[in-house]
């Protein structure tokens, strides 16, 4: 794959606009501001493609990245961001549980979680569902560059227990500021691709 290459980019709000190529896809979850656009970018080494901001709630469709037309990874709003009106959270939630469910092309979620602070209720009722419907996860625990070196062992451990991560599933520490395990992630990509 040439993480280089992103092909076009489709926003979607209903399943009738999701791309049909049939390409496996790797799909994005956490709360508002975790970084999930960030870390697409990082992945694919380009600074720009998935819109990212400082202030939760940037992300406000599906947005589908075809990468190298070898896998489409999918962009999606965050939960748990408190001024987003009751019908937008509502409008979210069925557009995000809609594609969870019926996607066959979903091989993948990469779930973050924010490093420094324990799983919220949200991120648990996030993987709770996404192991309800069997769907394969890798927990990233991402902004590692925010925490002393020393204190990443006991920051997962509260994360693995808390999200009562299952045996499957990986949960690795991230920084997609100094990105240096970015190759760890592609090869834990690369079995759904
Ligand atoms: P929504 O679209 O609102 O759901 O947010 P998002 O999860 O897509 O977050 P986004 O990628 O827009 O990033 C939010 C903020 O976090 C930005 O200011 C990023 O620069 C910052 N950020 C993302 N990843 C990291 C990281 O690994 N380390 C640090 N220090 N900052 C990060
Ligand atoms: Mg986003």
């Amino acid at each position: 794959i040439n993480p280089n290459n992103v092909d076009i980019i489709i926003s979607a709000v209903e399943s009738k606009q999701y791309p049909e190529t049939g390409l496996p896809e790797i799909a994005l979850s956490g709360r508002s501001n975790v970084g999930k656009s960030t870390f697409i970018n990082t992945l694919i080494s380009r600074k720009k493609v998935a819109r990212t901001s400082s202030k939760p709630g940037k992300t406000q469709t599906l947005n589908f990245f075809n990468i190298d037309e070898q896998l489409i990874f999918v962009d999606v709003p965050g939960y748990g961001y408190a001024k987003v009106s009751k019908k937008q959270r509502e409008q979210f939630g069925k557009m995000i549980e809609q594609y969870l469910t019926t996607r066959k092309e979903l091989k993948c979620v990469i779930q973050l979680i924010d490093i420094r602070h324990k799983p919220t209720q949200d991120d648990i009722l996030m993987y709770d569902y996404l192991k309800h419907f069997e769907i394969p996860t890798i927990i990233v625990a991402t902004k590692e560059d925010k925490i002393p070196k020393g204190k990443v062992q006991k920051h997962l451990k509260i994360i693995r227990e808390t999200l009562e991560i299952e045996s499957e599933d990986v949960l690795i520490s991230y920084s997609s500021l100094n990105k240096d395990k970015t190759d760890n992630i592609w090869a834990l990509l690369s079995q759904f691709i």
